[in-house]
């Protein structure tokens, strides 16, 4: 007797094969349709911030999330090692403000030790780094990336409506002593508030391994944005020449974000983050996760996807995957032009993290 034909059994499915959805290879997951593979990714900590600053948080503040609403660090752990297999290598963690997070020295020591994560920055106002510095160094952040607008203080009162220059201006000095280099600060450069200052900042590098990072005022939901206060990267860099004619591009990556240039003999840098005027949308490689848990893929996008519910509702890796690769798979090539994205429907920034 012939033995029956037995029927054609199909290869285990691969772990990110889930019904009508095609089979990618896991390391092409994270790879979207302009080619652009994804390789950071950056996660909310918290929605809130010890600070107050008027271009990131509207003016009446923000509703905050339940705190049931934002992820857990076992289900950060959990997204982190699953985008690590997919080959993310640097996670930054942003908020709000993430050192007020408690417990978050323990979060980045497990964070350091997924393999595959090289990377580990934290983005940070910088008023609690002196306090945690030293655990934070020691469970593997790699770089920080301290915020500060001013160099003076009735100017700190008025962009943060808060006090804390002096604190944010020792945490530098520390995480210097620490050994880090670069020390990258970011300055969301507006117009009649603190292009006078972009020269002291630059001053700063001279002697110091930090990289003054100037950035573009973005529009936001809610912030104050408008366009007389918008200084783009060719004005700041005209006036920054006026006191330093010398100053000098150098060579960035294709994945880098900023555009960094140097005052020949200074030991720090001076970059320029140009997303409005000249944005970097075909190098992008980031990725974001909100505090509550959606997966951004774009800044300036209003597009999420609830990762958190579907992790609370029990979901497997597998079907994780499968959202994740739906939500690159769409993204756009470039964000809408400077106008368009004023008026566009998106989150606060506090509400996205940095
Ligand atoms: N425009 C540009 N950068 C912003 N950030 C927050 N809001 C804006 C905005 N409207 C960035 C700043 C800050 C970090 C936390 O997020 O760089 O340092
Ligand atoms: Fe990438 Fe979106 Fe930012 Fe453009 S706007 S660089 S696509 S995250």
């Amino acid at each position: 007797m012939q033995a029956p034909t037995s029927p054609h059994i199909p290869d285990p499915p691969d772990v990110n094969v889930l019904p009508g959805i095609p089979s990618v290879p896991d390391n092409l997951l994270l790879t979207d349709s302009f080619g652009r593979k994804h390789t950071y990714l950056r996660i909310s900590l918290t929605e809130r911030c010890n600070l107050r600053c008027t271009y990131c948080m509207p003016a009446g503040g923000v509703e905050l999330k339940p705190k049931d609403h934002i992820l857990t660090y076992e289900e950060i752990l959990r997204l982190s090692g699953l985008f690590a297999s997919l080959g993310v290598t640097k996670i930054r963690l942003t908020g709000g403000e993430p050192l007020i997070r408690k417990e978050i020295e323990q979060l980045v020591s497990h964070l350091a030790q997924i393999p595959g994560i090289k990377d580990l920055a934290i983005t940070t106002n910088g008023l609690l780094l002196s306090r945690k510095l030293k655990a934070l160094q020691t469970g593997g952040v790699t770089l920080f990336n301290i915020s500060l607008d001013t160099l003076k203080e009735d100017k700190f009162i008025r962009v943060t409506r808060r006090r804390g220059l002096a604190d944010v201006l020792q945490a530098i000095q520390d995480t210097l002593a620490a050994g880090y280099n670069p020390v990258k600060i970011n300055a969301v450069v507006m117009k009649g508030f603190n292009e006078d200052e972009l020269v002291d900042f630059v001053a700063m590098t001279e002697h110091q391994p930090i990289e003054i990072r100037f950035i573009e005022y973005m529009p936001f939901g809610g912030n104050e944005w408008n366009d007389g206060e918008f200084m783009s990267y060719q004005d700041m860099l005209q006036t920054i020449r006026q006191s330093y004619p010398h100053l000098e591009r150098l060579e960035d990556g294709p994945q880098e974000t900023s555009k960094t240039w140097r005052v020949p003999g200074f030991i720090g840098r001076v970059g320029f983050i140009s997303s409005m005027s000249d944005h970097f949308c075909s190098g992008c490689n980031r990725i974001r996760m909100t505090a509550d848990g959606q997966l951004k893929v774009c800044l300036f996008g209003n597009r999420e996807v609830n990762l958190r519910d579907m992790m609370r509702g029990g979901v497997s890796d597998a079907e994780l995957k499968v959202a994740i690769y739906e939500a690159i798979s769409k993204k756009k090539a470039a964000h809408a032009g400077m106008y368009d994205l004023a008026v566009a429907d998106n989150r606060p920034m506090i509400l996205i993290g940095g």
